[in-house]
């Protein structure tokens, strides 16, 4: 593999990254937008492809003085994302890659996520892709179970509606704890009763293996409004208990309707390993649920370090070099970007939910 650059900025962070020719992390930076988009509440599309501008040629500067080596290749996320995020992205790194002779590759954005788990902090190198892997990716944009097969990539059970980290986020709004709400939710549920608050897991009986979290999130936030919950600890004060055991009733509904096609997918494709990917998969119940699943069921269970979970440049840097490897390089004059999940990741087949697939 080549020594990449990864640059990602779907939604509302800067990242870039270099990677080895072992996948091991020679540096991976990060500039974070949650300020910029605090007061509106919620991430504007318009503000974060600004804000990538800005952001963009000072992380790749700062990238490329702390490269162990010099740069091979420019691997970027073309798509799904915020349209004029990626263009921002996309546009950059075709005018690197084309202004240095060096080979490019668009990244899915979702194959990032996937292979994240392959990757490392500590200076280790990445593992290889084992022949089966059962794979959550659970984001603020997506909620997905794929087969990761021989390379190959099937997707088998999705969100209906709503992404799990999308509920996090509402919740987390209607109770007035900011954005992104996953961490703050995740932080009170710790100190609280998840069995105090009655929640749906509704279960789709056609989709065995598909999900759904809006009733969920609607019936949390209409707990949270009769019983006129409203944070108070961004004012010092402390977060009162029926607003933790909400936190910790919700969280515990959205894991367990995470891992609630786990079992049975798991009986079906024999995986090797299981892993989880994407900013919930940072959520503490969810790790530790998966891992006590993998221990019971003598499973191997992988997930990524936090700061791997969410988005990141390391992901989409090593996405580009297995990609790269299998033949794929792209045109720096015709590259677009993509906001919809249109096209699939390598090798992947489209939306089969059942079993048998
Ligand atoms: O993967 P990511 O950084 O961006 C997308 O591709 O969407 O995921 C961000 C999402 C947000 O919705 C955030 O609230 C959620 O991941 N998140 C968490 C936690 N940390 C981040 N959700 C639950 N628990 C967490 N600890
Ligand atoms: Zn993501």
């Amino acid at each position: 593999m080549l020594r990449t650059i990864g640059i990602e900025t779907s939604c509302d962070e800067s990242a870039v990254a270099i990677v080895d020719s072992d996948g091991r992390v020679e540096v991976s930076l990060l500039s974070s937008q949650i300020a910029a988009h605090a007061p509106f509440g919620g991430v504007v599309p318009e503000l974060a492809s600004r804000e990538h501008l800005k952001a963009l040629p000072y992380l790749v500067n700062q990238a490329l003085e702390a490269a162990h080596g010099p740069v091979e290749m420019v691997a970027v996320t073309a798509g799904p994302g915020l349209i004029g995020a990626l263009l921002v992205g996309v546009r950059f790194a075709a005018a690197f890659a084309w202004g240095r002779g060096l080979p490019l590759v668009a990244v899915d954005h979702l194959e990032g996520h996937l292979v994240s788990s392959l990757l490392c902090l500590d200076g280790g190198p990445a593992r290889p892709e084992p022949d089966r892997v059962l794979a959550l990716v659970a984001s603020g944009g997506h909620s997905s179970w794929y087969l990761m097969d021989h390379g190959s990539r099937v997707r088998l059970g999705r969100t209906r509606d709503d992404a799990a980290g999308e509920s996090f986020d509402k919740v987390a709004q209607v109770l007035g704890l900011g954005y992104p709400g996953g961490p703050a939710i995740d932080a009170l549920a710790r100190y609280g009763d998840s069995s105090a608050v009655p929640l749906p897991r509704p279960r789709l009986k056609d989709a065995p293996f598909d999900f759904s979290f809006s009733g969920l999130k609607s019936a949390a936030v209409r707990w949270i409004r009769k019983h006129e919950l409203v944070d108070d600890a961004a004012d010092g004060g402390e977060s009162s208990a029926p607003i933790r055991d909400l936190a910790a009733s919700f969280e515990a509904a959205v894991v367990e309707q995470l891992l609630s096609p786990l079992p049975e997918l798991a009986a079906i494709h024999r995986p090797q390993l299981v892993t989880a990917s994407g900013g919930v998969a940072a959520n503490s119940l969810l790790r530790n649920s998966l891992s006590e699943w993998g221990r019971e069921h003598n499973v191997e269970t992988l997930l990524p370090e936090p700061a791997l979970t969410t988005d990141n440049a390391v992901m989409i840097a090593h996405a580009g070099q297995l990609a790269h490897r299998g033949g794929r390089s792209d045109d720096p004059r015709r590259l677009d970007a993509r906001a919809r999940e249109v096209w699939q990741p390598p090798g992947m087949r489209r939306g089969l939910s059942r079993a048998g697939v």
